[in-house]
């Protein structure tokens, strides 16, 4: 049962702890948080209800207690700078678990325990983890409150600072209990910092507990337990845990898809819209391209989602609808400016919780690549060393660079009239992409579902700072963006995409699938693709591709797949920037290079053993036989 754990727990506990009111006769989740109260041993218990006077009195106490910073309230009205605990500033990849019965259903990429072995481990972890401390119970609603596409979850926290997250990042309170009924499923999330108070303790600012840091899994139940972080990633757990790690597996045992993806809907100069979702690794350019203002006259691209999608199809139209399952943005800061993210720029203006970014002396923030020089004045980095201009780069950078925003989509002035329909949007393409410095060409087309299938699960991309590591740029397979996000084996989720034609009446209304290379580096090492922006220039050659298949104007077809003809991309406007074979270098497809890609990947896909679909053996083969034979 999914509450074992806790029920163990609770007959261990001798004394029944006090009644509680509980704004809900959900008469299962009254036990689960009773249980949870037995266990974690919390002063009190507060059952958010989602107001805005929840949110400003736990920011309002934070605030006196130092953890949050107001901002200027006239440069940045209702937000507030946090600096996190200097070890907690990412996710952590080493530290997340997918504890399935038998360890050949977590797959090769995931870390595993036996459960029987991780519940005594958490058990000894969690007992007790909350005294000193208030333990928040938050029904929240991943996707729409009521949406057929929506999923429940409820999660316990000791940290006030994951409550004002999570109200931002997802939809809360009273209205989730309402729609929770009195007997409906949720997904039961635990999440404790794991620094218990002792009376007399002073607490830190950002308690963490980073040796016995885990945040757990179990599929089977559908059951999250995160301990010792409060980074984002590891703590909101709506976000990774439940609506990749936990919904991945649900969507494999439903027909559905929940992916690593963007959600973006784009409008022609004609009027036509269309949506397309884009899977990249982290840190990669989701949020970017999701929140693009077009460069190409006419077009438009509004945001849909920055991170998530899940997705379904309809029968009645063969078509694939997606939502996106947040509320808010958890955007990385670096590199967002005036010039590369107008969009986000002008969401971030208010009711922003800005981790780890630098600190003016006008009390605003700052990070690199928001301006081209730092402030004037005294800054202050993100962990609180004070920097001015006679420093050079001591205590540089001044913002992490996975410091992070976390804004309400609802203030974003490109979100999408559609972007929280209950009933999602119909996708039309998706794109896989990641950070290749040689190589990848800037875009190319699958040329059909397996094909597609294939250049997902071949995704590779240079080490960001979003995951802790010290292989930062290093190149490594993240096969559908989905490497540190898939809550099953591997082989199996590879099978579940090869599924999909098989799933619909007409699989010839499935999305088109493309892959795309903004980070391509010339000798000197720049990009040489102006990307951002002009990222709407590939945009618009996908879909003249969707709407006139039959145009030899628009491709070339190459052993990888159909590349843009040169000329076939709008490029009005930008010519300079691409000149002197700058555009056939993007688009060049070397076969010796390609030939040493199928190698790894071949060498890469060996870990999936049987796992591995035969049909992408196939795949990979006739890709090695085209390359050979041009
Ligand atoms: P996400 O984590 O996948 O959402 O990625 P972001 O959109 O937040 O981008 C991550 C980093 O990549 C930021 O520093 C961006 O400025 C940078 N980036 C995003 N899109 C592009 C692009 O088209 N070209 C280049 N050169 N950098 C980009
Ligand atoms: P990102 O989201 O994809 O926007 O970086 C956070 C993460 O994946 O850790
Ligand atoms: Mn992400
Ligand atoms: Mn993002």
């Amino acid at each position: 049962s999914p509450l074992s754990a806790s029920a163990t727990i609770q007959q261990a506990q001798s004394e029944e702890p006090p009644l509680m009111d509980t704004p809900t006769n959900h008469a299962k989740l009254v036990d689960w948080v009773r249980a949870q109260q037995a266990l974690l041993e919390p002063d009190n218990v507060h059952w958010c209800d989602g107001s805005q006077g929840e949110y400003d009195g736990l920011v309002a106490d934070m605030v006196e207690r130092g953890v949050m910073l107001p901002l200027d309230s006239n440069l940045r009205p209702g937000s507030f700078l946090t600096r996190t605990d200097p070890a907690d500033v990412a996710r952590s990849e080493s530290s997340t678990f997918i504890c399935s019965r038998d360890q050949i259903d977590a797959g090769p990429t995931n870390n595993w325990v036996d459960p029987k072995e991780m519940r005594t481990e958490l058990v000894k972890s969690f007992r007790g983890a909350m005294r000193g401390r208030t333990m928040y119970v938050i029904p929240f609603s991943m996707g729409p409150i009521g949406s057929p596409l929506a999923r429940i979850g409820v999660q316990v926290t000791d940290s006030p600072f994951v409550v004002v997250n999570m109200r931002i990042m997802t939809r809360i309170g009273q209205s989730v209990l309402d729609a929770l009924g009195n007997d409906k499923k949720f997904v039961p999330c635990v999440h404790s910092v794991g620094k218990p108070l002792e009376s007399g303790d002073k607490d830190a600012l950002w308690p963490c507990n980073i040796p016995q840091r885990k945040v757990v899994h179990f599929p089977e139940s559908r059951e999250i337990w995160s301990f010792g972080s409060g980074y984002g990633g590891n703590s909101l757990l709506g976000k990774k845990c439940f609506a990749l790690r936990i919904a991945s597996v649900m969507a494999r045992d439903e027909g559905s898809l929940a992916e690593h993806m963007l959600i973006l809907g784009l409008t022609a100069p004609s009027g036509k819209k269309s949506y397309i979702a884009a899977a990249f690794p982290s840190a990669c350019g989701k949020t970017n391209l999701a929140m693009m203002q077009a460069t190409l006259p006419g077009w438009k691209v509004q945001v849909i989602g920055d991170d998530i999608a899940w997705l379904r199809f309809n029968p009645q139209d063969s078509r694939l609808y997606a939502i996106n399952p947040e509320a808010g943005f958890f955007g990385v800061a670096p590199g967002t400016s005036a010039k590369t993210n107008p969009n986000a720029m002008e969401t971030i203006r208010k009711n922003t919780l800005f981790t780890n970014v630098a600190l003016t002396d006008k009390g605003d923030i700052w990070w690199e690549g928001m301006t081209k020089a730092r402030p004037e004045g005294k800054v202050v980095n993100w962990k609180g060393e004070i920097w001015d201009a006679s420093m050079g780069d001591q205590c540089t950078p001044l913002a992490h660079p996975n410091s992070r925003f976390t804004t309400p989509v609802d203030q974003c002035p490109a979100k999408d009239p559609a972007w929280d329909d209950p009933n999602g949007v119909p996708i039309s393409a998706i794109i896989f992409g990641g950070r290749r410095e040689t190589t990848v060409p800037l875009v190319f087309q699958a040329k059909d579902w397996n094909h597609g299938v294939l250049i997902g699960a071949s995704v590779a991309s240079e080490k960001t700072a979003a995951a802790e590591g010290n292989d930062l740029g290093q190149l490594r397979f993240d096969p559908f963006a989905m490497l540190p996000f898939v809550g099953y084996n591997m082989g199996d989720y590879f099978n579940h995409w090869l599924s999909m034609p098989n799933r619909v009446k007409d699989p010839s209304k499935l999305p088109k699938i493309f892959h795309v290379n903004w980070f391509r580096k010339d000798a000197n090492g720049s990009f040489m693709w102006p990307g951002f922006g002009d990222n709407s220039r590939v945009l618009k050659w996908m879909i003249d591709r969707l709407d006139h298949p039959e145009d030899q104007s628009l491709y070339t077809s190459t052993p990888i797949g159909y590349v843009p003809k040169i000329g076939s991309l709008d490029l009005r406007g930008i010519e300079k920037n691409v000149q002197g074979g700058v555009m056939e270098k993007l688009l060049e497809v070397n076969a010796q290079s390609y030939l040493s890609e199928v190698n790894k990947a071949r060498d890469y896909f060996k870990r999936f053993g049987d796992r591995f679909p035969a049909k992408l053996t196939k795949e990979l083969d006739d890709l090695e036989n085209r390359l050979r034979n041009s």
